[in-house]
Formats: C-alpha cells, sequence, structure tokens
C-alpha cells in the first residue's frame, strides 16, 4: 500500500500541478497540526494573469472557511495553493506560523485530503481505491471508512463487493458512487485538513444527499476549505469568504451577509429562484 500511496502523490501532482514544486534542502517534517492555517498577502497569477490578489484568511484548527463567488473567481485556484498544486506568486501559507515551502512537499499533503468534482480513481478493486492513500488497511478500516462514506450500502449490491473492479478510473460506478468512493478514501486517510472542491457539483439530487451526508460525517472535527456549489451548504461555515475577481469583496457568517444585502445576498437570491 506505501506504493499506492506513492503512485497517488504522483498522480495528483501529475494531474493538478503544472509547475513542479520542489523540496527546499532544509525542508522540515510537519509532523501533524496544531493551531491554523493562515494565508497572508497571498497573490497568485498564472503567468501575467493575476487571478488571486492579495488574500488576508486564517482558518483556525477545528473550523470550517468557505469559498463563494462567480465561477472564474479563483475559488479553486486560491484553495489548490494549499497543498502546492501551485506555489503562491506573493506573500505566505503558514501552518502552525511556518511557511509551507519550509516544510517537506509530501508531509504537508499527508496532513490532508482533497475531493473535487473529478474523482481521481484507478482500475483497481473498490477496497484498493478506498486504501490508496492510507497507513493502515485492514477490511474492518475500509469498511468503516466506507459506512462513513455512505458507500457501504451500494457497495455490497456490487457482484463482488469490495473485491469489485471498478474499472478505468471507476467506469463502472455512477457519479454519486464514485464521489462516495473518493470521500472513504478521504475518511481512511484520517487528516485533520480537508480541501473540498464543489464536490458535490454535477451530481442528482439524491446523490448530492448522499455525498453530502458524507461529507457533513467527514467534517466532524475537522479543519476544512470548502468551496460550494449550492450555497445552502455552507450556510454554517465559521467564515463565508466572497470572492471576486480574485479578491476578497465580503466576509463574515451567512448571517453577517445577508444583512450586508450586497454580493453574497444576491448569490443566494439567484440559487433560491433556480
Ligand atoms: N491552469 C490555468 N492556466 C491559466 N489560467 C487558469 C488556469 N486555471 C484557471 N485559470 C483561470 O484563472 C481564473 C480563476 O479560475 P478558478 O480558480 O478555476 O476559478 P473558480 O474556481 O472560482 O471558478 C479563471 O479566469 C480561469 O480561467
Ligand atoms: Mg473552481
Amino acid at each position: 500500500m506505501r506504493k499506492g500511496s506513492a503512485a497517488i502523490g504522483r498522480i495528483e501532482e501529475i494531474l493538478h500541478a503544472p509547475l513542479v514544486v520542489e523540496d527546499s534542502p532544509t525542508a522540515v517534517e510537519l509532523k501533524g497540526f496544531e493551531h491554523s492555517i493562515e494565508f497572508k498577502n497571498v497573490s497568485f497569477s498564472y503567468g501575467d494573469q493575476p487571478v488571486v490578489k492579495n488574500i488576508n484568511l486564517v482558518i483556525p484548527k477545528g473550523k470550517t472557511v468557505a469559498l463563494v463567488g462567480s465561477s472564474g473567481a479563483g475559488k479553486s485556484t486560491l484553495a489548490d495553493l494549499l497543498p502546492r498544486f501551485h506555489d503562491v506568486t506573493e506573500g505566505e501559507i503558514l501552518i502552525d506560523g511556518r511557511n509551507i515551502k519550509e516544510y517537506t512537499l509530501a508531509s504537508v499533503r499527508k496532513q490532508m485530503s482533497i475531493v473535487t468534482q473529478e474523482p481521481i480513481l484507478f482500475n483497481d478493486t473498490i477496497a484498493g481505491n478506498i486504501a490508496m492513500a492510507a497507513p493502515t488497511t485492514s477490511p474492518e478500516a475500509i469498511e468503516q471508512a466506507a459506512r462513513t462514506a455512505n458507500a457501504h450500502e451500494f457497495i455490497l449490491r456490487k457482484e463482488d463487493g469490495y473485491a469489485t473492479n471498478i474499472g478505468d478510473r471507476g467506469s463502472k460506478l455512477s457519479g454519486g458512487e464514485r464521489q462516495r468512493l473518493t470521500i472513504a478514501r478521504a475518511v481512511l486517510k484520517n487528516p485533520p485538513i480537508l480541501i473540498l472542491d464543489e464536490a458535490t457539483s454535477s451530481l442528482d439530487t439524491e446523490s448530492e444527499r448522499l455525498v453530502q451526508e458524507a461529507i457533513n460525517n467527514m467534517m466532524q472535527q475537522r479543519t476544512s476549505l470548502v468551496i460550494a456549489h449550492r450555497l445552502s451548504t455552507i450556510r454554517h461555515a465559521d467564515e463565508i469568504i466572497v470572492l471576486q475577481k480574485g479578491c476578497i469583496v465580503e466576509r463574515g457568517r451567512h448571517e453577517e451577509l445577508i444583512a450586508q444585502n450586497g454580493f453574497y445576498k444576491k448569490l443566494v437570491e439567484l440559487q433560491e429562484v433556480r
């Protein structure tokens, strides 16, 4: 399994990272996550195209920060800076007070799981796909993770249960099933930090409900950076950050932002009439 976990790290890098991020020769291991994640004056440009502009935000341990804004506002780019799929162009990102560039890349990524709308799955069994990034992989632990992810029931209905091969990139599964497998993988990996990037878009209402429930289970006790296309799913976030063209234009809790009667309120109203 160690081999599988190295492989998935590499594949995530290839899929997400146009830049090669290298460990500094003096990099230290991030051994755990204790206090906070902090973005300090963070900007990022693709070439000379700035897409994230002077962002300041703190996610204290155990809290949830949500990013909202129109398509193209820079939400995914901002979230991708934390696992270093890209490196900041200006400013710094700190974990427990230290710049993430001073830690080894592998040890930073070990502290987080990332669930996006495009699950990364392999032509392997269901159990193999869940166990991929985890340090321990007993059948009991795999089943427990699948239960948390609302996946156990559908897995039992497959011809070979946990031993069922899911096909190339999970082609024998529905979108919601693929999503729940990657959530089970994240649950089994059991990292303190979660990054969820529109994890439930592209799903029908029923599987969205099951996936959202799985995500809520997984978010208990963890520190999360969440991007949700459906604003109802982030109304309980500790802080909601509203991005427009890479800048923070509003921030606060749901009720505060509604009371401000600004861009966030407009986004919420747009969704209600749809
Ligand atoms: N790999 C890339 N290369 C160049 N431009 C990109 C790349 N990814 C995203 N962009 C651009 O950066 C801006 C922000 O994109 P993104 O972070 O995906 O926004 P959001 O997640 O809010 O929809 C958009 O204008 C998008 O076209
Ligand atoms: Mg996005």
